[in-house]
């Protein structure tokens, strides 16, 4: 049985063990060369020079990978205000963030317009009222081209059954809403849905998306989406996305669409999982071990409140076990348990009637994959404290960047 973190170095030169005993645990834990590897890949899949890659910040909105994002040249995706503040600390300038929102308030898309930050509109209610606001200006329209596709029915955002975009039959009548506020629409976006590891219907997608941008003359750029999927069980060889083929694929729907739509529009995509997923881990300990009737339980302290991705989509997180500061493999036995977290919800699975090495309390659990919407959807919920993040830089020292919450953060906010 292989370890990705001891054959990738993850750890630079330090050691799970060390990293809990210095910030605590849980943690998430960061590589910023897995990071600054997986931004360069997406930056390649078109090979053209009128593309640009926004990273999706809601996947990890830390203020030092944000950092490294623009440094790497990449622009960014929003979807809420808060989103947008933190792009702005973060450096981003107002003119390469794009504001990809749904159902916003007036003052939502006041602070955007007042910002001067490019606003996709998802429907014609919100066209309107964004014209209403801003007469006159100029806006991007997010379409739902008829095909989605993802890991979970929760995320795919395109096709019959959705709340997002601007489906086919209403393209006239969002035009024409535009019209009578006298809105320039000079981009289109769509996003299909949060990972593929197959990119038919992605492919298909974009053939459809394309397609229906011809419907609006005067285009700057057209924006198709993320979803582009990691390898969630490569502890068990599963193959990654083949980006190569991938990439030569869409190379030439765009060039063949460009050909006969002009050179000068803009090609943007929208990577959010694919930057941050495989730079990221969390570190959890080994708190207590039972079995409660016919199921064995390992009792960690990454709760739901941590990584709520297996309680919310039941998916899988490969998970490593260290002890002594090594990797443990099954040479002294594996078995099937069932790790929990400790939080106040049966449903508070990491991993269910899962093969691992045998465990021991004090063990260190550490489950790969999670540095996409792993602590931006993390809670406070029964009042827990959201964990720290470390960065283990690429000279492979360590670095928290974020701490960890402390007990008067939870009162913070009571008058
Ligand atoms: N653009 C838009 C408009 C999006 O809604 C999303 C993700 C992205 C880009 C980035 O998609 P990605 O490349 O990361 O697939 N919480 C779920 C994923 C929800 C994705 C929501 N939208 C999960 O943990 O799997």
């Amino acid at each position: 049985m292989y370890s990705y973190t001891e054959t990738s170095g993850f750890f630079g030169q330090t050691s799970p063990e060390l990293l809990a005993e210095r910030y605590g645990t849980p943690l998430y834990v960061y590589n910023e060369s897995i990071l600054r590897e997986r931004i360069r890949e997406m930056k390649g899949i078109l090979k053209e020079e009128s593309f640009t890659v926004n990273y999706s910040i809601k996947t990890n909105s830390n203020l030092s990978i944000l950092k490294i994002a623009l440094e790497e040249g990449l622009n960014a995706d929003a979807m809420s205000p808060g989103e947008i503040h933190v792009l702005l600390k973060a450096g981003f300038p107002a003119d390469r963030i794009f504001y990809v929102c749904n159902n916003v308030s007036d003052e939502e898309m006041r602070f955007a317009i007042e910002k001067g930050i490019m606003t996709s509109l998802d429907s014609v209610a919100q066209i309107r009222r964004f014209g209403r606001l801003n007469p006159g200006g100029r806006c991007a329209v997010r379409i739902n081209p008829g095909i989605g596709d993802g890991h979970h029915k929760k995320v795919i955002t395109a096709g019959k059954h959705t709340k997002f975009a601007v489906a086919e039959n209403d393209i006239d009548d969002a035009i024409k809403a535009a019209k009578e506020y006298d809105l320039k629409i000079v981009g289109v976006n769509q996003h299909i849905g949060s990972l593929f590891m197959d990119p038919g219907y992605f492919l298909e997608a974009l053939r459809s998306f394309l397609s229906l941008a011809e419907c609006f003359p005067g285009l700057e750029f057209v924006d198709f989406g993320g979803g582009f999927g990691i390898p969630y069980r490569k502890l068990s060889g599963e193959k990654r996305l083949d980006l190569n083929d991938f990439s030569a694929k869409l190379t030439d729907i765009v060039h063949e669409w460009r050909q006969i739509n002009g050179a000068k529009i803009m090609i943007k995509s929208e990577p959010g999982r694919y930057i941050a997923a495989e730079c990221g881990v969390i570190l959890g300990r080994v708190h207590a071990i039972k079995n409660n009737y016919e199921e064995k339980y390992v009792g960690t302290d990454i709760g739901m409140n941590v990584l709520v991705r297996p309680s919310m989509y039941n998916v899988w997180h490969d998970i490593e076990i260290y002890r002594d500061g090594k990797a443990v493999d099954d040479t002294f036995g594996s078995e099937a348990v069932t790790v929990v977290g400790n939080i106040c919800e049966t449903g508070d699975v990491l991993a269910a009637n899962r093969i691992l090495p045998v465990i021991r309390e004090g063990d260190l659990v550490c489950v790969l994959d999670a540095g996409a919407y792993g602590y931006s959807m993390a809670s406070s919920y029964n009042n827990r404290l959201r964990p720290a993040e470390v960065m283990i830089c690429s000279d492979g020292k360590d670095r928290l960047i974020r701490r960890r919450e402390e007990l008067d953060d939870l009162l913070a906010l009571f008058p």
